[in-house]
């Protein structure tokens, strides 16, 4: 019945080298609670990912790596829908088609084109122009109503929805116009161990700056300790304690605690034994991950089955819009 029905939610990460703790935290860790509410779709975008450079080895490699996290994160392919963005040539077909409604200026006006141009300069290609187009037909192919978007995917949202609406006002009533799904309290952005002021992200020179999925313990404990800190010794969260705040959602993210509830742990300690503490809190964490997905990538058959699950599914859904796309757009397909 209808209105029984679980809503449909899409998100996406792409295999492009390491995945930090900031992908997990802020978006991985939250696709597995999303799967009891909502009919999901998770994809390995890696279309997305050779709009940058990639070693085909390489991007071979991480596709799979990132299959096996997203499992050993808890994301069950017996819930979810959990392909390879490649698998499913319905992305492509509808991008052609939406790359008819959307304009150029659209596309070049986008930060993240503008940031990944300037940062990419010796290859500024039609597919890093075209990305928010692939992105828009991996939302509206699912007749998705939710994605989990952080503030860097936003203006991509924006666009997905603005395409849908045009492409319904002149075609008629064709696909689901997606809203973003806002976190639930902690959308905790997790800032660069190195410069606060700045997102973790796994392409930063300094290796210091992140930590990743696949980093040892020892790694991850050296980090730690070596994360700016602020003036003073206090472990308090506050705007003036950038470096501290930042190793307190760290801290929090992966303890479950509140800001008072470490603060007080910490409460007459210095910097030098919370940095420990969170290093700690950070391994123990992520130790029956990595297990996991050690343990999965030494089985290819296994993953390989679930991609190809996954993307039977997605085939059959995806299908169904692409089919009623190219009818609204007029393409014979015989009596
Ligand atoms: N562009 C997204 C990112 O880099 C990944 C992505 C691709 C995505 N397609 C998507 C996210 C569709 C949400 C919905 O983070």
């Amino acid at each position: 019945m209808e209105g029984t029905e679980k809503k449909i939610l899409f998100s996406a990460v792409q295999p492009s080298g390491a995945v930090t703790i900031g992908n997990y935290i802020g978006a991985i860790r939250n696709f597995v609670g999303l799967q009891e509410d909502y009919n999901c779709f998770y994809a390995v975008a890696d279309l997305h990912a050779i709009t940058v450079k990639q070693e085909a080895a390489v991007l071979r490699k991480n596709t799979l790596s990132l299959m096996a996290l997203f499992i050993a994160c808890g994301i069950d392919p017996a819930k979810s829908i959990l392909f390879v963005q490649s698998h499913v040539p319905a992305h492509c077909e509808l991008t052609w088609v939406l790359n008819t409604i959307t304009y150029p200026g659209e596309l070049s006006r986008m930060t993240q084109f503008k940031d990944k141009s300037a940062k990419h300069a010796e290859n500024v290609n039609m597919g890093l122009m075209d990305y928010p187009v692939l992105m828009a037909s991996d939302i509206l192919l699912y007749q998705t109503a939710l994605v989990p978007v952080g503030a860097d995917q936003k203006q991509h949202l924006e666009l997905s929805r603005d395409l849908a609406m045009r492409f319904n006002n002149r075609y008629g009533q064709t696909f689901e116009v997606p809203e973003p799904y806002i976190l639930k309290g902690n959308g905790a952005r997790i800032m660069s161990l190195a410069d606060p002021s700045r997102k973790m992200s796994k392409s930063d020179e300094n290796p210091n700056a992140f930590i990743t999925m696949t980093d040892d313990r020892d790694t991850i404990i050296r980090k730690c300790k070596r994360a700016v800190t602020d003036s003073g010794n206090e472990v308090r969260c506050s705007e003036d304690k950038p470096g501290v705040s930042n190793l307190i959602a760290i801290y929090n993210a992966f303890t479950g605690n509140t800001n008072e509830q470490t603060e007080r742990e910490f409460e007459g300690k210095g910097y030098g034994d919370f940095k420990l503490a969170v290093g700690e809190a950070v391994a123990d964490a992520l130790a029956p991950i990595q297990s996991e997905q050690a343990r999965l990538l030494k089985d290819k058959a296994y993953l390989d089955s679930v991609m190809k699950e996954g993307a039977g599914k997605a085939f059959r859904a995806a299908r169904r819009t692409l089919s009623k796309v190219y009818r609204k757009v007029g393409f014979y397909s015989g009596e």
